[in-house]
């Protein structure tokens, strides 16, 4: 009675990655009401600078009261505004805001601004502009579990992932781009681009210079597209600078050429600004076409006025979001700083990063064996037992089993400690029984060899006596 799409579980969300976040609520952990309750570390939310907001929007009243500075009341426009083209007030700021976090290397177009309801609505749009259901678009594994939803269930596009490995940081090379290439090829796909994450969700690592050009040669090279997905793009707290996708093509002066056309970036406030309940994405395009088709589709999420006109005055008051990003950073990096000390005196280690709002683990050396089972296994036990709900590696289909993505921002600094706390003492007390099983083993594996030993001496020495 109802339709393939909803009747089929394309959409991922069955997934340990939102499995996770069930039990979470179902045992939400709070300091006092219930201690032992679950910790959220599943969720890539920026709480750390909600008070510089509030404190603005304070100084600011207008900027949510609906009025100018002058005190008019602009109640009706904004109730009666649903232009899907947007505020070009906001856009003009967002474009602004773009620059800046590219710390003015590159400037953007508003005309060539799509707005869309989060990220989310906007990678989903551009897979509606550039690919047809069967299409095929490669992803860099691991990655964000949202695109299983976001790329695919609704437009029929396949994602074939580009395999990325611990050997070398999970950096994308030539070799895994062109076996990605083929293995679509062989599925009978025809590959309509790549999409990235930079920074990186869930390594939280920013792109190198030389992968974003291994990224456009091939684009050039096959007549693909590159979406970028620069979500967390304001959230890089540490060397090396964030290089945009957008500043790469601007170096090699491919402005003119074809390829211009066919890069795509998507962007939105959900990280930077932490405020994805406001629901603020958007889509920058160099393609005309895809320009005016997204603006069309954007019907279907759009951003709503009010929120527009709020984000237009505070993107405004340029001294105020300078100095929001640079504590903001301050903060991100301090948090960081803590989760990664803290999991190292548990023996575990995470992969070097410098942003996003999460650390990318390495806890192989917890598994009861190579396997996505004992992971699993693990990661049971990790939210069950220690009470943290994490995200397993195999959530962002990451190809070895063993690796975990840990939240870092989404909660206070005490409840962090609390977490490590857990985390540390659950580490401790298994590599303790891995070690004592290891040596039970080879103490039995000695003890049998020393019997074995003995009984070809005392076999020996009968056969001596035999003689
Ligand atoms: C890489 C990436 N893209 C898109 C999204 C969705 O963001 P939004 O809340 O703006 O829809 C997320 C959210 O976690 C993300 O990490």
């Amino acid at each position: 009675m109802l339709s393939r799409k909803i009747t089929s579980d394309s959409h991922g969300q069955d997934s340990s990655y939102f499995l996770g976040w069930e039990a979470y609520e179902k045992n939400s952990y709070h300091e006092v009401e219930n201690p032992s309750g679950i910790i959220q570390m599943g969720l890539a939310e920026n709480q750390l600078s909600f008070d510089l907001l509030e404190s603005w929007l304070a100084e600011n009243p207008e900027a949510i009261g609906l009025k100018r500075t002058s005190g008019e009341s602009l109640f009706k426009d904004l109730a009666l505004f649903q232009d899907y083209h947007g505020l070009s007030a906001f856009k003009n700021e967002l474009v602004e805001f773009m620059s800046k976090i590219r710390g003015n290397k590159v400037k953007f177009d508003a005309n060539k601004l799509v707005l869309t309801a989060g990220a989310t609505s906007a990678n989903e749009t551009l897979m509606f502009c550039l690919a047809d259901p069967g299409d095929a678009f490669l992803l860099p594994i691991p990655y964000y579990p949202g695109f299983d939803r976001d790329l695919k269930w609704r437009t029929g596009v396949e994602i074939v992932p580009i395999k990325c490995s611990s050997s070398n940081g999970f950096r994308i090379t030539s070799c895994a781009l062109e076996e990605a290439y083929l293995q679509a090829q062989d599925q009978g796909l025809k590959v309509k681009g790549v999409l990235v994450t930079n920074p990186s969700n869930p390594l939280g690592t920013t792109l190198t210079p030389d992968e974003i050009d291994l990224l456009i040669d091939f684009a050039i090279e096959k007549e693909a597209h590159i979406v970028s997905d620069e979500i967390y793009s304001g959230t890089v707290f540490d060397s090396p600078s964030f290089v945009s996708i957008a500043e790469a093509i601007k170096d090699r002066n491919l402005e003119s050429s074809d390829v211009f056309s066919r890069v795509h970036i998507v962007y939105s406030l959900s990280k930077d600004l932490g405020v994805p309940g406001f629901r603020v994405g958007m889509i920058y395009s160099n393609d005309e076409q895809v320009v005016s088709a997204a603006t069309k589709m954007s019907s279907f999420g759009l951003v709503s006025s009010q929120t527009q006109y709020m984000f237009s005055q505070l993107f405004a008051d340029k001294k105020f979001t300078a100095k929001y990003m640079k504590e903001n950073l301050k903060r991100l990096r301090k948090r960081k700083e803590i989760i990664v000390s803290g999991l190292k005196s548990a023996g575990i280690k995470c992969l070097k990063s410098n942003a996003c709002l999460f650390v990318w683990v390495d806890m192989r050396n917890l598994l009861s064996s190579n396997s996505f089972d004992a992971e699993m296994e693990l990661w049971k036990r990790i939210v069950y037992e220690v009470g943290l709900n994490v995200s397993p590696g195999s959530s962002c289909h990451c190809s070895e089993p063993g690796w975990f993505r840990m939240c870092f921002a989404n909660m206070s600094e005490e409840t962090l400690h609390v977490a490590l706390q857990r985390l540390k003492a659950f580490a401790e007390t298994l590599i303790k029984s891995k070690q004592q099983q290891q040596f039970g083993l080879s103490f039995s594996r000695t003890r049998s060899l020393t019997r074995w030993v003995f009984q070809l001496a005392s076999d020996h020495d009968h056969r001596e006596t035999d003689r």
